[in-house]
Order: C-alpha cells, then sequence, then structure tokens
C-alpha cells in the first residue's frame, strides 16, 4: 500500500508504540484486501467495553490495556494505550445495571463493563452503548468516511445518510480510532456503491412489519450485492428504513442500497446504477411476501408466548411512543414479559414523555445498551418469543434455544398482554 509520510512516521513509532501497532495492522489489512492507501476517517464505531470471559482474562493479565492491545490492536504485548485520535463511539455491548435481576446475565459481567466505560472514556470514546448510533447523536454527512462495525447501523449509514464505511470489526475500529485512516476500498469507492440488482415492490410496503419482510427478501435475493427497490414504497422514513437494512443484512449481507427518490445516491433509478441502464427487477409480490412471513414464523410451534422482544434495532422515539399507547392503561398477562430497547439517550427521552412510566405500569421494562441477542439472555424460562423485528426472528432461536413468533408491533404487544400469540398475515 501506498503510504503518505505522516502514515510513514506512524508505522515507525513516532507517535508511540500503540499507534505504531495500529498502523501496522491497518497495513496488513489493506494489503490484504488489495487497497491502494489509507484514507482519513473522523468517525470509528466501534466495540471496546463488551464483556467477555477472553476479554476477562486478558484485564486480569495486563489491565484494559492488554485486552485492547490484544483484541482492537491485534498486538501481543501490553501497550499504553493514548486518547483515541478521532472521534470515536462504543456501539451497542453487554446489559447494563438496567437489566440486573431480569436475565441470568452475570452481575460480573455488568461489573466489568462499568469499569471498561470509565477506562474507555478517559481516553475520549463515547459509549452511545447502542446499534443505532444514527439516532443519538453520531449522524455522518453525505460522503464521510467512516470505520463502522455493527451490519445494520453500517447499511443505514452508506443508504439513508450517504455516508461511506464498510462493515469493519473490533480490530479495524481500535487501529483507526488511534489513527484516523481506514483501508480506501470497497464502499469508500464511488464506483463500487451504484446498484447490481434492481428489486420491484409489486405489493403496498407501508409499515414496520412489512419494510422488515422486504428487506428480508431483498436480502436473501441479492446476498451481498446491492440492490436498487423500486415499485409501491410508502411512508419510507427513519424507522422503517432501520428495520428495513437490518433485515436486508440479516438475510443477506447487504452493506448499501438504493431507493430511487428517497435514498441520497439515488435521485433516480438510472442514478443508482450509476448512468447504466437498470437490470431486469425481481419480483416482490404475494406470493414472495407469504414466503418470507412464513420463514420468519417457521420457529414457532406454540402459541404461548412467554417473551415479547421490541427494539431490534434499538426502537426510535416513534416507535416507543406506539408502543405505550398500545400498553396505556392495560397490564400484561402473568405469564409474559416485554422488554423494549431502546439507546440509553433516548430513555432520557422517553422517560421525559412519560412513556417509560405507561410501559412499566402494565408490567413492562425498557432497558437499554444491548439487546437478548447481543448478552445471549432472555428471562429465566422463556420457551415462546414474539418479536416485531425480522433480526431477532432470525437469530434469536438459534441463539437461545427458543421458539418465535414475528408479526406487527400490535400483535406482539397483543401477546404481551394476552399471553397467546394471534398474529397473521392479512
Ligand atoms: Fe441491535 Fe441487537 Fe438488533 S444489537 S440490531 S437490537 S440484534
Amino acid at each position: 500500500m501506498r503510504l503518505t509520510e505522516q502514515e510513514k512516521r506512524m508505522r515507525d513509532g513516532d507517535e508511540g508504540d500503540a499507534v505504531a501497532a495500529a498502523m501496522d495492522l491497518l497495513i496488513r489489512y489493506g494489503d490484504a484486501l488489495g487497497a491502494e492507501r489509507l484514507v482519513e476517517t473522523r468517525n470509528v464505531a466501534g466495540t471496546m467495553t463488551q464483556p467477555s470471559p477472553a476479554k476477562a482474562a486478558l484485564v486480569a493479565e495486563g489491565g484494559w490495556e492488554r485486552a485492547f492491545a490484544v483484541i482492537n490492536l491485534d498486538s501481543d504485548r501490553t501497550l499504553d494505550i493514548p486518547p483515541m485520535r478521532v472521534p470515536t463511539c462504543q456501539l451497542q455491548h453487554g446489559f447494563g445495571a438496567d437489566a440486573e435481576g431480569l436475565t441470568a446475565y452475570p452481575v460480573q459481567n455488568i461489573r466489568m463493563q462499568d469499569e471498561a466505560e470509565s477506562y474507555f472514556t478517559d481516553r475520549g470514546v463515547t459509549v452511545l452503548a447502542t446499534c443505532t448510533p444514527y439516532q443519538v447523536g453520531n449522524v455522518p454527512a453525505r460522503d464521510e468516511h467512516c470505520a463502522w462495525m455493527e451490519s445494520s447501523a453500517v447499511v443505514y449509514a452508506n443508504s439513508v445518510l450517504g455516508a461511506r464505511t464498510n462493515c469493519e470489526g473490533a480490530a479495524s475500529t481500535g487501529a483507526a480510532s488511534l489513527t484516523g485512516k481506514i483501508p480506501y476500498w470497497g464502499n469508500h469507492v464511488p464506483e463500487n456503491r451504484y446498484a447490481t440488482h434492481h428489486v420491484s415492490a409489486e405489493i403496498d410496503v407501508a409499515d414496520f412489519r412489512e419494510w422488515g419482510m422486504l428487506g428480508y427478501f431483498v436480502g436473501e435475493a441479492v446476498q451481498e450485492a446491492r440492490p436498487a427497490v423500486t415499485g409501491r414504497l410508502h411512508a419510507a422514513g427513519d424507522s422503517n428504513l432501520k428495520h428495513f437494512g437490518a433485515a436486508t443484512a440479516t438475510s443477506g449481507g447487504v452493506e448499501i442500497y438504493h431507493l430511487p427518490g428517497v435514498t441520497p445516491e439515488a435521485p433516480t433509478l438510472e442514478a443508482a446504477f450509476g448512468g447504466r441502464s437498470p437490470v431486469e427487477p425481481i419480483r416482490y409480490g404475494k406470493r414472495e411476501r407469504a414466503a418470507v412471513y412464513e420463514t420468519l414464523n417457521a420457529q414457532g410451534t406454540s402459541t404461548d408466548v412467554d417473551f415479547v422482544l421490541l427494539g431490534c434495532p434499538h426502537a426510535s422515539l416513534e416507535q416507543v411512543a406506539e408502543i405505550a399507547q398500545l400498553l396505556d392503561g392495560r397490564r400484561l398477562s402473568t405469564s409474559a414479559q416485554l422488554w423494549v430497547m431502546l439507546p440509553r439517550a433516548l430513555a432520557a427521552e422517553s422517560l421525559r414523555a412519560g412513556w417509560t412510566r405507561t410501559i412499566m405500569r402494565a408490567g413492562g421494562h425498557v432497558l437499554t445498551d444491548s439487546c437478548p441477542a447481543m448478552s445471549r439472555a432472555a428471562p429465566p424460562g422463556t420457551r415462546v418469543m414474539a418479536t416485531d423485528s425480522a433480526k431477532q426472528a432470525h437469530y434469536l432461536p438459534a441463539i437461545l434455544g427458543i421458539e418465535a413468533w414475528f408479526g406487527t408491533t400490535a400483535e406482539c404487544v397483543d401477546a404481551a398482554l394476552t399471553g397467546r400469540w394471534r398474529g397473521e398475515l392479512a
């Protein structure tokens, strides 16, 4: 890879051993990818604070310095970690104190995460603790080069915001945070952002469930390619696009999509294809929709629901308001638990708006920082879950060995109130 003089100095240790290790990692990573150079970034979203047994062992050996050096810089030495060179945020991590007592999630993990937060905030990391950093203050500008992890956040940043990021890992984001550099390849390169596939929705797609199902279909159809989606699309707002993108990255590995007339790099379908003629569309109609619904509900057999999970990706204020409205003045079934996951910064707003009080009065919980898939924990004894998230319906049965139902937010709230799944595809 071609390096600038400044990058060579970083590699040679002029800015300390940790920066040299970070630059060494980026050079090896860029070479493996075939990147010709690095690009500057001032927006890193990674993970350092998430507890794990491997991390606990490293911390015991040599403190958080050692854990960061090994996991985030791929070094076998214990290094002094300087302050982050560029703005860096922590994405979702493990459950925090608000989940204590609700799950079998180990209390020592919560304590370890508190320690990690204190160590990394001292070094300039902003602990947003969410898979939706774009909801709570980290909103990159169009064409801004970023180094982000978390597939649902990456696809949102590329597609809805027009920022440029690949789906990075713990090590590349760690190295980017100390250098302000990331390899210039993949989604950073304009030509690699044009659509390759065209999906046409021939039925109305207008609410959260329908956007999630369309996303799941698109991901399965195009896998890691770049779809442009046209057709009878309505209400393409933040919450629906958040669900759509997360679903495309769940059944497939979509990192960027275009909605002509909606997303910033696709004023037209032709523009989405970089001026080339669009390819023959893949059709999404009634039959395809029914097949997606069946797949997402394939893990449900018992209609006795004991756990309802809402807020994947972490809920928006609009979603929390809807949930509170559906629960207002009502009481959950004694056999069901309800968790609503959202970013901690939005939890403060939910509290202020009175939605948290309404949800808690009904018997539900508003939780932050994590989710059952990330922390591998649900209420003890959970056998059957209901969710309005295509991503959780896809992953959680395998992660926790439970059954899952997928439906609308209202159907899920109904399941929490009655303890029964009564969802259906109208
Ligand atoms: Fe976020 Fe967990 Fe879903 S991290 S995207 S709520 S699987």
